[in-house]
């Protein structure tokens, strides 16, 4: 990485410091298992819900799968040395479960420890600080072959893979993530039939929540047993909501969908239990709750990990949803490649609202990030001045979100690479570096630049 991609754009970055961080601040960028490593059959690795889910056609936009993705179990060092070179100092990735366990009650693999101790020594050795992400949604197929998330001894199997991880790592990971972004796992996965495992019924959605929540209130003391410096937590999706109208229907309904998007867990986390409106209203939907689950679920937790992206408007529409909830278009705003609405500024009233409501003892922006339709110019170079100008804008919110007082400590761009994104296949672009699939080529995006010139200090202006 030794050419600078700078363009008359720049200025808004002029707006925009380190030194405006703290100078412990953590500046990283995000990955999954299941989006890069790609050698789905190699090292004792067996198949996940998501290799199954590709498998049905019409699952994935563009046909792909993750089998290949970035090959990142080949091509790590280089994939690290990149990180190193944007002068980053944290890096969250996350482990194949399926590469650990290759049925049920089997000792761990130890071709998977192996890769993952190889990997979290080539962070260290790189000055990056392994964040480590138990559950990115590739549950072992022979998980869900046994009823997956619906079972509650999925949540125990669950703490024995949290509980050798730790083990295995934990002289060397300090920072744990037990779950990515529950709510997809849920509700993505299991009532929408977007994501694996394909299931499209929303009462076993919200048991699955159940359980996924349960099994990370399990987990993180046998981690914390193992690891007595560790720092445990998990990463939510939240979205600022607000009503479509001033009509009061609409407003209840954006409180509700608040409840179902954000509250549902920021409470049990934080030791409220369900929220109270939402569960009278999901009626029969409501999960089953063993008797010290709401306990369990409400352990302590060092930071609460935030992956922002996009806000929603929402009106009430009796038959829509099991709430009665519409999402509404806003229109004239800026979108994303995907159609995601830019709102920075939401991102900080976000920050804002769960720093006064939940108080959590530190927050990181565990993703954030945008697609939009790169390609490789004349030049051979990646101009995604998009992508970097929306890099600068959020940046510029979690600023706004320190000055008001939110504990925010770092900050974790969604992607390092071009990956498989999920049901869009590798036809979404979420890297600050270009993968050409077909060589494995990694090309550094304009904004991998400007992220390396940033974090550099370098004088950024055009
Ligand atoms: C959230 C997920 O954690 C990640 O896997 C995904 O690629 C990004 N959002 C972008 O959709």
């Amino acid at each position: 990485m030794s050419k600078s991609l700078l363009h008359p754009g720049a200025a808004l970055g002029l707006q925009l410091r380190r030194t405006d961080f703290n100078s412990d601040f953590l500046w990283g960028t995000a990955t999954s298992a299941y989006q890069i490593e790609g050698a789905a059959a190699e090292g004792g690795r067996v198949a996940s819900i998501w290799d199954s889910f590709c498998e049905q056609p019409g699952t994935i936009r563009d046909g792909s799968n993750g089998s290949m993705a970035c090959d990142h179990y080949h091509h790590w060092p280089e994939d690290l040395d990149i990180a190193q070179n944007l002068g980053s100092n944290a890096y969250r990735f996350s482990i194949s479960w399926p590469r650990i366990f290759s049925s049920p009650g089997s000792a761990p693999n130890p071709e998977g420890l192996a890769f993952y101790s190889r990997l979290v020594d080539g962070m260290l050795e790189r000055g990056l600080q392994p964040w480590a992400t138990l559950y990115h949604w590739d549950l072992p197929q022979y998980l869900q072959d046994q009823g997956g998330w619906l079972q509650r001894d999925t949540a125990h199997a669950f703490v024995e893979f949290a509980d050798v991880m730790s083990k295995h790592l934990g002289d060397r990971v300090k920072h744990w993530i037990t779950h990515n972004e529950p709510w997809c796992t849920a509700m993505l996965g299991h009532a929408d039939g977007i994501h694996a495992p394909g299931i499209k019924d929303f009462k076993t959605a919200i048991q699955v929540c159940h359980h996924v929540l349960l099994s990370h209130g399990l987990a993180t003391p046998v981690i914390r047993a193992n690891v007595p410096d560790a720092r445990v937590g998990l990463a939510l999706n939240l979205h600022p909501i607000s009503a479509a109208s001033d009509k009061p229907e609409d407003f209840a309904a954006a409180r509700l969908h608040d409840g179902l998007r954000n509250r549902w867990y920021l409470d049990p986390l934080y030791g409220r239990g369900y929220p109270q409106d939402v569960w009278q209203a999901l009626g029969a939907y409501a999960p089953t709750v063993q008797d010290g689950d709401m306990q369990a679920m409400a352990v302590s937790t060092d930071f609460l990990g935030v992956n922002f992206y996009f806000p929603e408007i929402i009106e009430h529409a009796p038959g829509a949803s099991p709430l009665n909830t519409r999402l509404v278009e806003a229109v004239g705003v800026e979108r994303t490649a995907f159609g995601w609405e830019i709102a920075p500024e939401g991102m900080t009233s976000l920050l804002k609202r769960i720093q006064d409501d939940y108080q959590p003892h530190a927050m990181y922006i565990t993703e954030n990030g945008a697609t939009y339709d790169d390609h490789i110019d004349a030049n051979g170079e990646v101009r995604d001045e998009l992508r970097r100008d929306y890099l600068i804008r959020h940046l510029l919110a979690v600023r706004e979100a320190i000055r008001l007082g939110c504990q925010v400590k770092g900050y974790f761009l969604w992607s390092l690479l071009d990956n498989f994104e999920w049901a869009e296949g590798c036809s979404r672009r979420f890297g600050i570096v270009y993968v050409d699939f077909a060589t494995q080529e990694r090309i550094p995006k304009l904004s991998a630049y400007w992220y390396r010139d940033f974090l550099s200090q370098a004088d950024i202006s055009a």
